[in-house]
């Protein structure tokens, strides 16, 4: 059993990747328990979201860079369907040939396309639209009505007329990646988060991110079944949401059974422990957003593209792998695709393979002054492979990412919730590396699995500067075959 101190760096050096640790569990899934990807609330009524809802129009690059859209949508069903179909609906789905079998795919990633996260929603004084607490089901595109009537669900005393509570089903992942799930699931956070806030940008919305509430108060509000948790409150504000005056009815919960997600529920107790460490708010020290430098090579001026956001969302996919043979991409396009500011606890780091007007080597970003560093000159197509497991996909990109978690910043300020954060961040920055690299005619991969201490070691770094917490590659993707069949 884990100590019940048990605190981020425990949980985070037990859940590292190395040669030993993969032999040490290499078992095999048991396919007869795999949890079902969608989470019901039976017995409740259910709500139609219209379908075919509006295309977001604005560019996807020009969201990404803080362009604000509009939307047609004039009641409150249609607002909410066109946001929760351009940030949670399934938008694709897969054959595997030899089985039969289909699965479907989401407009967010997922690690192993087990989505842990669920979306829940408060509505209040929303045009045509009950006020109550609704569970998104994205099987069908519709909303459970939990409760009818808001007034007393307070949700970390949000005023918003759509508040969203995001939450993960740990379960889900630890299925298949066992303890190290938890991170998984803070980066599948991260992805919808960035979902969910650029669909409201597009449709002329803001988004405003709550990560400091308590978790046992807020579940129990939503009165959500023991197997979720709370992981980041969502307020969705602006003049585009249609509204009319609040309901000041009382609160009629239906509440609903989840249904079973599988035949038995393994127990993972350091996904338990660091769950509970970092459900600790502790005020502390605020840091500086990432350290400051300068690199000798300029981005320069970023690729433009008209594509569509919603375009862009709808046809977004993981690459399984890339062309190796392909051509490069351009500075420009990479400027592009590169965050234009910095995050307050993550560094990329950059494996130029095939990057015309940069040398293959290693990079370090500098967002503030669009500039990289080079810290590693040669070829880094077997190195950023092998630190990425062994897949191949990350030789084959044109570029591959290490994003380095400055974890020891974040606990300073944060405690050990501050661990959360971080890889919200890293996924968050995953998600608009995707939109990016989508907007521009290329794909993308977000990797969740490396070798932790390989990489400190190749990139020289030590566990003070940062660790590593995602990695990410771009290029031409290889086709599926599974992809709609
Ligand atoms: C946090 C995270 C980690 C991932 N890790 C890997 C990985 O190590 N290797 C890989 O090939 N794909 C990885 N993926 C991609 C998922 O497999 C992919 O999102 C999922 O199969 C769904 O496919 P889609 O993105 O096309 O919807 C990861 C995705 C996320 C969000």
């Amino acid at each position: 059993m884990p100590s019940p101190n048990l605190s981020w760096r425990d949980y985070h050096a037990a859940t590292k990747h190395s040669l030993e640790s993969l032999r040490r569990s290499s078992q095999g899934l048991d396919w007869a328990n795999m949890p079902d990807p969608f989470r019901h609330y039976e017995g409740v009524p259910v709500l139609d979201l219209p379908a075919d809802p509006p295309v977001p129009r604005a560019p996807a690059i020009e969201v990404l860079n803080g362009l604000s859209g509009g939307t047609r949508a004039s009641d409150g069903a249609a607002f909410l369907s066109q946001l929760l179909f351009y940030s949670a609906s399934i938008s694709a789905s897969k054959l595997v040939p030899s089985t039969g079998y289909r699965y479907a795919l989401r407009v967010n990633p997922s690690s192993g396309n087990l989505h842990p996260t669920e979306f829940h929603f408060l509505t209040r004084g929303v045009q045509d639209w009950p006020d109550g607490l609704y569970h998104y089901r994205p099987s069908s595109h519709m909303a459970e009505q939990r409760a009818l009537g808001a007034r007393e669900i307070t949700l970390g005393r949000s005023d918003a007329p759509i508040v969203f509570v995001l939450t993960s089903i740990a379960w889900r992942e630890a299925w298949k990646y066992g303890e190290r799930a938890y991170r998984y699931c803070l980066h599948d956070i991260g992805h919808a988060w960035q979902s969910l806030a650029l669909a409201a940008r597009a449709m002329g919305c803001e988004a405003v991110e709550i990560r400091e509430f308590p978790d046992d108060e807020v579940a129990r509000d939503c009165r959500l079944n023991a197997d979720e948790w709370p992981m980041l409150i969502i307020e969705i504000r602006g003049r585009p949401v249609p509204l009319r005056e609040p309901d000041l009815c009382e609160t009629v919960w239906y509440g609903g059974q989840a249904n079973q997600l599988s035949a038995e529920t393994i127990e993972y107790p350091l996904i338990e422990a660091i769950h509970n460490a970092t459900k600790v708010i502790r005020p502390g020290v605020s840091t500086q957003p990432s350290r400051e430098g300068r690199g000798q090579i300029k981005l320069g001026e970023p690729a433009s593209s008209e594509r569509t956001f919603g375009a862009v969302v709808r046809t977004r996919r993981s690459a399984l792998d890339f062309v190796g043979g392909a051509p490069s991409i351009s500075l420009a396009q990479l400027s592009a695709i590169l965050p234009a500011e910095g995050s307050h606890f993550i560094q990329l780091y950059l494996y130029a393979h095939r990057v015309d007007g940069l040398a293959p080597g290693v990079y370090r970003l500098w967002p503030g002054h669009a500039e990289v560093e080079q810290i590693q000159p040669g070829d880094q197509r077997v190195a950023a492979a092998g630190l990425s497991l062994g897949q191949a996909l990350a030789g084959n990109a044109c570029a591959a990412f290490s994003m380095i978690g400055d974890l020891e910043s974040a606990f300073r300020a944060h405690g050990d919730r501050g661990y959360r954060y971080v890889h919200f961040e890293a996924g968050a920055i995953g998600q608009r590396l995707y939109l990016a690299a989508h907007a521009l005619g290329l794909g993308a991969t977000g990797i969740g699995a490396f070798y932790d201490d390989e990489v400190h070691r190749y990139l020289n770094i030590t566990p003070e500067q940062g660790q590593v917490v995602y990695h990410f590659a771009i290029g031409y993707p290889v086709m599926d075959t599974r992809l709609n069949a």
